[in-house]
């Protein structure tokens, strides 16, 4: 079984940790009050660098800009993924992490990666490091090798943690903390309990160079959004299906109430909930209706992991789809990315108190 999160009992028990009960007390209050400066109590932020990888349409970059940390650095194979990063962040991410060259990557404090999941996830064949895709994790441990990062966050399926009897699981923790020197801690969160109307679990692996660090995941206690928050008012003509896939639907399932996302399993079943369930990349056409009636909106997709309307639409409906669905919720990385903050400028500050 792979290694448990370890707990933070040195953080609350060192006397240089005066100022804990205080930051805590604020970061509480940060979480009912989203509105609130971080920058009140944190100082400027900005001096936080990050790098992207694998950055697809940003969910990372997109949390960390609405808490000031500045993006040096991004790369995604996907060309369509890149138009939309660069068009929406000014960025332009390079192509193929596994050609670049550590010369050209600047240094960076905190290296953000949502790793492609085909070789761990039930959807792909299972075959873990066996698949070269799954080698792309040894490409962050040489970025990170050759960086070293004060800190970083690592996005998969949950899938991961228990591929191969946990053994993928385990090697990849092993490889991050013994062979590279960072305090891990992983957890499964999932975007319901992040305010977004969707069942998504995903694997989150953070890290620290610095074991001292005082990080905790945060709680995921956010109400979900109704559904119809997310929905389009005057959702286009192209999003509905045939007539034949609607009576197919209705056939099968009589929803109670509305509206509902109806989803039919690989088995043909149809149930409805009031919310979506995980987005994905490669979704088959009709998998999730809206109402059995039609299929979501890229915007409304987007608008499921987190993304603001002032995120632009650059690409075609099919691969905003994609992209949507591929990308991390961006409430749950903006959350954990407040208590990285809060990690790394508690020690900053009581390095300084204590020199
Ligand atoms: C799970 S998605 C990450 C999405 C991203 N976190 C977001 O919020 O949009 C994985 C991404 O890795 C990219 N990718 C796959 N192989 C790659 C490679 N060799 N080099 C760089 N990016 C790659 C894919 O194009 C895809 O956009």
């Amino acid at each position: 079984m792979p290694k448990k999160p370890k707990k933070l009992e040195l953080v609350k028990t060192n006397p240089l940790f005066g100022k804990f009960d205080q930051v805590v007390k604020a970061v509480a209050r940060s979480e009912k009050q989203p509105q609130l400066e971080l920058g009140d109590y944190w100082g400027d932020k900005s001096a936080l660098t990050y790098a992207d990888l694998f950055c697809g349409i940003g969910g990372f970059h997109q949390a960390a800009d609405e808490l000031g940390l500045k993006c040096v650095f991004a790369c995604d194979i996907d060309k369509e993924a890149r138009k939309a990063y660069e068009h929406n962040y000014g960025i332009t991410p390079e192509g193929d992490v596994s050609r670049l060259q550590m010369k050209n990557v600047p240094d960076f404090d905190i290296l953000f990666a949502g790793f492609p999941c085909q070789p761990f996830s039930i959807i792909g064949n299972r075959e873990g490091f066996g698949d070269a895709r799954g080698t792309l994790f040894f490409d962050i441990a040489k970025i990170l090798k050759a960086k070293k990062p004060k800190a970083f966050v690592l996005e998969n399926v949950k899938q991961l943690v228990s591929h191969n009897k946990g053994k993928t699981f385990e090697r990849i923790i092993e490889i991050l903390e013994d062979e590279l020197g960072y305090d891990v801690e992983y957890q499964v969160l999932n975007a319901k309990d992040f305010g977004l109307p969707q069942k998504r679990e995903r694997v989150f692996i953070v890290g620290f160079r610095d074991s001292a660090k005082p990080f905790e995941f945060p709680s995921g206690d956010k109400k979900m959004k109704p559904l119809s928050d997310i929905l389009e008012k005057k959702p286009d003509e192209r999003h509905y299906v045939s007539e034949r896939i609607r009576k197919s639907r209705h056939t099968k399932h009589k929803a109670k109430k509305s509206p509902m996302i109806w989803h039919e399993n690989k088995s043909g079943n149809v149930s409805s909930h009031p919310f979506s369930c995980a987005l994905r990349a490669g979704a088959s056409y009709n998998y999730l209706l809206v109402d059995g009636e039609r299929r979501l909106s890229p915007r409304e997709m987007l608008r499921l992991q987190g993304f603001p309307d002032s995120f632009e639409i650059v690409c075609n409906d099919s691969q905003t789809r994609k992209q949507a669905g591929n990308a991390v919720p961006v409430p749950i990385v903006k959350a954990i990315l407040e208590k990285v903050i809060y990690a790394e400028q508690n020690q900053t500050e009581r390095a300084t108190r204590a020199a």
